[in-house]
């Protein structure tokens, strides 16, 4: 299997939207799911397809697991590797920072010549100031929000997991 998902959650809600992602794009036969707390940061380095799932904390910051394991994931090779990212944030209480932590990761892979990134996001639905995810007038992945439109994740999942089928498994 070349396909896994990826993903650091403090209470649970990207731990949850990781699951239902798995879920839309055919369950556990078809990619792997790796919490990035116990997984380790080599894990990644086996897959050619990811899937990469942080939630924002502090004022903008990474999730504490991705944080913690930020130096070594800065030194991977995503050359080669088709990357798709989806971040959970606040929109109302964080709206300077909404969902900043995908961008400080997607930064690290943007940056690497060959690395091919998919599953760019529609800003439309969303009320907020501010976001470093924001890249020409999209987010650079999902953008969810459990803690004001938790009734729109279901589907958010459904489109967009449409949308890269094709290309991430
Ligand atoms: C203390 C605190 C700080 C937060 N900081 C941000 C932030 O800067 N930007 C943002 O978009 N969301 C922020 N959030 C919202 C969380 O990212 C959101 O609740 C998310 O769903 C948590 O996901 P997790 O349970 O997977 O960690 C913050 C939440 C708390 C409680």
């Amino acid at each position: 299997m070349s396909s896994a998902i990826f993903y650091g959650s403090s209470t649970g809600n990207t731990e949850n939207a990781a699951k239902l992602i798995r879920e839309e794009l055919g369950g556990k036969d078809v990619i792997k799911l790796f919490d990035i707390s116990t997984s380790g940061v080599d894990k990644i380095k086996e897959y050619n397809k990811l899937i990469i799932g942080v939630s924002t904390w502090g004022e903008g910051d990474l999730q504490d697991d991705w944080d913690e394991i930020f130096e070594e994931f800065k030194n991977i090779d995503f050359s080669n590797k088709t990357v798709a990212f989806f971040g959970l944030g606040d929109q109302d209480s964080y709206s300077d920072e909404y969902v900043d932590a995908m961008a400080t990761l997607y930064e690290v892979v943007s940056q690497q010549e060959g690395a091919n990134i998919i599953g760019s996001w529609p800003i439309d639905e969303y009320e907020f100031d501010e976001s470093r995810a924001v890249v020409d007038g999209e987010f650079v992945g999902l953008a969810l929000d459990e803690d004001n439109q938790s009734e729109l994740t279901p589907e958010r999942i459904k489109t967009w997991c449409s949308q890269i089928k094709e290309q991430i498994l």
